[in-house]
């Protein structure tokens, strides 16, 4: 039977951790995969993590099956996470579930929509995160795209994205990044959410919104803007979040899936679904993340140990941008790669061809996406002289 498989090409994103782990040159450089470093390079565990497991494994007295919506107090504070102090909640008309991820809350979310229509349609930005298509295409979907990054002038084609998402089926499903635009960088500004939230209104398309950088913008509140201002106007709506980046907990596998229905009767049956679709995919969520996370929201002193850490990641990131701008400059390169400084969260695309990323992967060792995608967190003030030389060089 598995004969007949032909061999794959590796992740275009994960497929580099592996490549960059062998490479023996001192001065390589990993902007690839979308995880925080600090100066020195290291992914650590922040310290209210560190923090909420010695209470967990002080306190947790059981391993008892947590059930397919994961655990209540998670999920609660995770809505207020996300949502704040929202009519939806107030309304009774959000239902969450904790998911192995944001991964896994997007393909509950898939499913989800299969379930409601077979063969729907999703529309997603282009570009998007490279594990989207295959992941709503998995789950049977039809993935379209409207336009959203333009290349050209390092900016947004909000005209063409607009126009689009007119023409989208009232029965469709229109994905939306909620921040820090995975792989692009480039955000929605509040008047330009208002606008696609007037398109989702009259069109009366699903929205599915996907925050897997909350709080790597401007802030946790600032960064929730659009999606709140989506889930104020439209009847029903899908959110994905992820804790990965925020806590730190890439590996926990831990995120959420909400759904929005339209009273709080409709999204009883809808959750329903949702349940049944947990329940055919992994049964359970995993519960260690969840508990770090619950153990952090509900805990006065953890979370405001949490917001310090959370701030001191997105000032770094920010200030990466800049000091590589900076630095190009000093490299006397012309290029104006000052975009670069108004795009937000972990991801901007440098702009150079897959020739140029390849030869900074061969010859210099600095990894990113071959769409020149970089993860800005990689930048170190130890290594952007380095970095900023070899771009001048491959230009
Ligand atoms: C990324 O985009 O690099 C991250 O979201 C990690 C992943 O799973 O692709």
């Amino acid at each position: 039977m598995f004969g007949s498989l032909k061999a794959l090409p590796a992740d275009p994103i994960l497929g580099l951790l592996a490549k960059y782990r062998n490479d023996e040159n001192p001065q390589k450089i990993d902007l690839g995969v979308g995880v925080y470093k600090d100066e020195a390079g290291h992914t650590a565990i922040l310290d209210c993590v560190k923090a909420a497991e010695q209470h967990r494994f002080k306190t947790e007295d059981t391993k008892v099956y947590i059930g397919p919506t994961g655990s209540p107090l998670f999920n609660d504070e995770m809505s207020k996470l996300i949502f704040g102090d929202h009519k939806v909640l107030a309304e009774n008309r959000a239902r969450t579930v904790s998911t192995p991820g944001g991964t896994g809350a997007l393909r509950v979310a898939a499913e989800f929509i299969s379930a409601c229509k077979t063969g729907a349609t999703i529309w997603v930005s282009n570009p998007t995160w490279a594990n989207h298509t295959g992941l709503f295409q998995a789950s049977g979907l039809n993935v379209k795209t409207y336009p959203y990054y333009d290349y050209e002038n390092k900016t947004l084609d909000f005209d063409g994205m607009l126009t689009a998402l007119k023409q989208v089926g009232k029965d469709d499903v229109v994905l939306l990044h909620a921040c820090c635009h995975n792989p692009s960088g480039m955000d929605l500004s509040r008047e330009q959410w208002q606008q696609v939230v007037e398109v989702a209104k009259g069109v009366g398309f699903t929205p599915l919104i996907d925050m897997a950088y909350q709080g790597f913008g401007d802030g946790l509140d600032e960064d929730a803007y659009g999606l709140r201002l989506m889930a104020e106007n439209v009847k029903q709506m899908l959110v994905c979040s992820s804790c990965s980046k925020n806590f730190g907990l890439y590996r926990e596998r831990i995120g959420a899936c909400t759904i929005i229905g339209e009273s709080a009767a409709s999204t009883d049956i809808a959750n329903s679904v949702l349940l049944s679709v947990v329940r055919c995919i992994y049964s359970m969520p995993p519960a260690h993340g969840a508990a770090i996370v619950e153990t952090i929201l509900s805990s006065d002193e953890l979370r405001q140990q949490w917001y310090g850490e959370l701030k001191e990641m997105r000032d770094r990131i920010n200030g990466n941008r800049k000091l590589l701008v900076d630095k190009l400059v000093e490299q006397g390169i012309t290029r104006d790669f000052s975009f670069i400084t108004r795009q937000k969260g972990m991801f901007s695309f440098l702009g150079i061809t897959p020739e140029q990323v390849q030869r900074l992967q061969d010859e210099f060792s600095i990894y990113m996406v071959g769409s020149s995608r970089m993860s800005i967190a990689g930048i170190a003030n130890s290594n952007v002289d380095y970095l900023a030389q070899s771009i001048a060089k491959v230009l």
